[in-house]
Formats: structure tokens, sequence, C-alpha cells
């Protein structure tokens, strides 16, 4: 078979574990040949493609980004967009077309499917881990370790001179990536988009906290948190050439908040693009080799308009329709648990 590959969207550790999943195994155990497509689905309504021989992809394994490149343009941004991808995909001989990306590289992938029936399978990507219809993204995994060394790193510096340290992380509309990092690094507090945060709880816990001995205490702010209505001011987000709000900054807001109402010496830092770059997490290894394996697998069975997914600890398949009618949020009872071992 002649495969197609392509990831989109904002980059994250493990594209090419994916990658070089799909080109071992499509060829030694479908004789398969994979064409990749350059910067997402630029690269296929631009027609700009390459194979990708087994030998190219047999050590990519523990690279960080995409040997492919990324880029958040689609063919529904034109008119002929839809058409033009139809057409170059059958000009380029592509039976079937991997599409690895988040929410929003997937939800075109749904509806080239849904409206052009284009034969393809998803693989859902995103460190923020908000994709549905699974219960993990990769990328994630090594996005928490990421935060969680860098907090780590915090409370000892915040130890020495009695400081509160904000650490904004990201998570756009889902607070994964901080609840998760939050716990494994003992936070404080943790604000995610999901729960308004009200600011004068938050510093009054974390005046507590100093008061009753405590030296160090982090706050993990999740990019896309934002205060209860009427309670703090945040600047509206800028937006990008693709309509989407440009984030960053709530980290600061809340530091300097916190700092004036607790008189605690507070301190922020912004991780950024740190938790997307670099060699995956062996976990994040093992998954991205497990997607590909069955993304490949699923296009040989003729599973199209459909994605790889995990659900209760095996891998599986879910409808690309279900999987992007509506971002995953944080499970209620894992906030919990962060709730009762704040500190
Ligand atoms: O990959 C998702 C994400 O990491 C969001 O959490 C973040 O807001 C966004 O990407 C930033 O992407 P970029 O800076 O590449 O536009």
């Amino acid at each position: 078979m002649r495969l197609g590959i392509l990831t989109g969207g904002g980059d994250c550790p493990g594209l090419n574990a994916v990658i070089r999943a799909v080109v071992l195994h499509g060829a030694r155990r479908w004789g398969d040949e994979v064409v990749g497509f350059r910067d997402g689905w630029r690269g296929v309504v631009g027609d700009e493609c390459f194979v990708i021989a087994p030998d190219r992809a047999s050590k990519i394994l523990s690279r960080g980004g995409t040997i492919l490149g990324t880029s958040r343009v689609h063919p529904y941004m034109t008119d002929d967009g839809p058409a033009r991808a139809v057409e170059v995909l059958a000009r380029r001989g592509v039976e079937a077309l991997i599409v690895v990306g988040g929410e929003g590289t997937l939800s075109v992938a749904s509806r080239l499917h849904g409206e052009h029936g284009v034969a393809l399978v998803g693989v859902p990507k995103t460190i923020d881990n908000d994709v549905g219809g699974t219960q993990l993204t990769f990328g994630f995994e090594t996005a928490v370790q990421t935060a969680t060394d860098a907090i780590d790193r915090l409370h000892t510096t915040a130890e020495s001179h009695n400081r509160v340290m904000v650490v904004e992380v990201m998570g756009r509309h889902a607070g994964h990536v901080a609840l998760w990092a939050g716990i494994a690094g003992g936070a404080a507090a943790i604000l995610v988009p999901e729960r308004p945060f009200d600011i004068g709880a938050v510093s009054a816990d974390l005046q507590r906290l100093h008061e009753g001995g405590t030296q160090s205490s982090v706050v993990v702010v999740a990019e896309g948190a934002r205060p209860v209505a009427g309670t703090l001011d945040v600047p509206a987000p800028g937006i990008d050439e693709y309509g989407h709000a440009r984030l960053g900054g709530i980290g600061a807001i809340v530091a300097a908040e916190v700092e004036a109402r607790t008189g605690l010496e507070t301190r922020v830092t912004v991780l950024g693009h740190v938790q997307r770059g670099g060699t995956p997490t062996a976990f994040d290894r093992v998954l991205c080799t497990s997607f590909g394996v069955a993304a490949t697998d699923a296009a040989h069975e003729g599973a199209f308009g459909q994605m790889v997914s995990v659900a209760e600890g095996r891998i599986g398949l879910v409808r690309l329709a279900e999987a992007t009618a509506a971002l995953k949020p944080i499970p209620g009872d894992l906030w919990e648990v962060a709730q009762a071992c704040l500190s």
C-alpha cells in the first residue's frame, strides 16, 4: 500500500517516533511505501512530499520535533483547498493518509473524510492532552515531566528565599499539564481553564501556608486559566494569524497580585515552548510506537475516519467525528486528589 503521513498543528515530543513506527511497521509487515507531506496540511494542498525510506526513519525515535515539519495551514482556509487536497492525494497514489495532530488538525481530517471520503486514520498528538475520545495524547507525559522537573528546581530556590514561585505552563483550553505537574511537584495552588480561580482565596491560602512555617510554595498556572468574573483584571489576549487567542501572561498577573495581597516575595517563570521541545520520555516513545503500529494496521483494515486512542489502558480506535466533537477537560476526581494535597 502507499501510505501518506503528515504532522500538523503545534509540535510535541514523539512526532518522529510515530513517523518511525508507521514507516518501519508499514514496510516490514505490509510492504508499504510511506510518503511524508511537509508542514502538515500545507504539504497536501501544496503538493510537497517525499518518500520516507526505512533507513531514514530508523534512528529518529528519540529526536524531538518532526522531520516532516508542521504548520496550522489547512485545506478549509481556501474554497478550493479540500478539492485540491483530494486531487493531490490521488495524484500521489496515496491510498490511506495517517494524520498526526491535535484537535484542529484532526477536525479537518474528520471533515475531509466525511465530506470527501478521504481514506485516513488519525493519531492524537498534543502536550495539552485535550483531544476527546482518548485518555492520553502523546507528548503529554513528556511535557508533564519537563514541568515537574522545573517545579522541583523552583522549590529549592524558593526555600532559600522564602518565596512564592508562580510557574505558567501550557494548557489553552484544558489544564491537564498544570494538574499533573502540580500534583507531581507538590504545588500549593493549581489554576486551570476549567475552574475559574479566586485570587483572594489563593492569596489567603498562600499566606496561611507561609505563616504556618512553609518556606517555599509553588503556584502552577495554566496559560488559559482565568479568574472568577469581576475579581481580577486580565487583558483580552491578542489573536494569531489563524484566529487563535495568543495566550501567555496570566502567570505574571497572578504573581503581582499574590505579592500585593500577601506581602510575600513572589517570582514568575513561564515555561513556554521548553515543554514542547526535546526528547520524548520512555513512556511517550512506547505510546507513539504503539499508536504508529495501530494506525498502520487500521489503514490496512480499512478503518477510515477513525483515530487511534487509549481507553482503559489499551490501544483502540474511536470515530474521528466523536473524538473531535468536544475537547476533553481535566477529570474531576483527579482535581479532588490535587486539592487534598496542596502544600
Ligand atoms: O500545542 C498546543 C499548545 O501547546 C498550546 O498549549 C499553546 O497555547 C499553543 O500550543 C502555542 O502554540 P504556538 O506558540 O506554536 O502557536
